[in-house]
């Protein structure tokens, strides 16, 4: 396994490597956990070769976010991957990605002011931005992505599609904790009283899609019983949404591929997750 720091030197081993074999990418901002290995996994069966990018992209972080305390952990990170396989790993810095003077930026409209577009303006433009750049560098036919970004991933799907890249994105599951807490960076933010509060998420979603299998298929019925099951856990509710689980527009009433979405924080950590209500 081969670490590349310089846009430079990754361009120059995938020219040297790639030729003929199906690239597969992972980004990832770093501190590795099975959600993110599980990604890595897919791409080693199902790629010639597997790149994976660990890079904390300070463009989708808002002034007042957790930039400057979100987890690093490299060493680990590093001696993951190998285990799992990983054979170029790239881990630019910040003058690497947004040199001096940098000003081009990705936004795809609409779908990043939504959700959490809408909680974390211009989180997604930093998003945008940074994918298409590392799959300019990359040139992967495939991207793995996990399901727990959602929206993440109809964001870059669909900027995928619009500029014409030759990038397929292969959706992943989500993985999760024993007692179904989805597997985060972020869930070391939590306080152990916190830990436990914070399967309000997964209770909030299993109980809308157990009222759907029970023939309830009124959203607002839906949101108002996750509600209650968020607030009762003492979590505070950014948002609860029914969507279309394409074009992520809500709905009033659950239909096939509908999906709950929801931004809770426990304490001062948010915490997002989601489920499909129908298949
Ligand atoms: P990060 O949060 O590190 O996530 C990297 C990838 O791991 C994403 O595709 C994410 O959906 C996936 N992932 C995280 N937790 C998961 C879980 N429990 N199960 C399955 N997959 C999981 O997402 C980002 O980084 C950044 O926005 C990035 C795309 C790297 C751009 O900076």
């Amino acid at each position: 396994m081969q670490i590349y720091k310089t846009v430079a030197e990754i361009r120059e081993a995938l020219a040297a490597e790639a030729l003929h074999k199906k690239i597969g990418f992972v980004p990832t901002m770093g501190a590795l956990h099975k959600g993110h290995l599980s990604l890595v996994e897919k791409c080693h069966l199902e790629s010639d070769l597997t790149v994976v990018s660990i890079y904390i992209n300070p463009a989708q972080f808002r002034p007042q976010e957790d930039l400057n305390r979100y987890p690093r952990n490299f060493e680990k990170d590093i001696d993951l991957l190998r285990n799992y396989h990983a054979d170029l790993v790239f881990t630019p810095d910040n003058a690497q990605m947004y040199p001096e003077g940098y000003c081009t930026w990705v936004t795809v409209e609409g779908l990043s002011d939504i959700l959490c577009g809408a909680s974390r303006p211009g989180h997604f433009r930093g998003v945008s931005t940074i994918v298409l750049k590392l799959i300019h560098i990359v040139q992967p036919k495939l991207m793995f992505m996990g399901m727990k970004d959602y929206q993440q991933i109809i964001v870059l799907e669909k900027m995928i599609e619009d500029l014409n890249l030759d990038t397929k994105i292969v959706r992943c599951p989500i993985v999760r904790e024993p007692d179904g807490l989805a597997m985060s960076s972020r869930n070391l933010y939590l306080s152990s009283e916190e830990r436990q509060r914070a399967t309000c998420l997964i209770k909030a979603l299993k109980k809308a899609q157990m009222m759907v299998n029970e023939g309830c298929l009124s959203s607002s019925i839906l949101i108002s019983e996750a509600e209650n099951i968020i607030k009762q856990a003492d979590g505070k509710i950014d948002y609860i949404k029914i969507v279309d689980g394409s074009t992520l527009q809500e709905l009033a009433e659950v239909h096939s591929g509908a999906r709950m979405m929801l931004a809770v924080y426990i304490g001062n950590t948010r915490l997002i997750d989601n489920l499909e209500l129908l298949p």
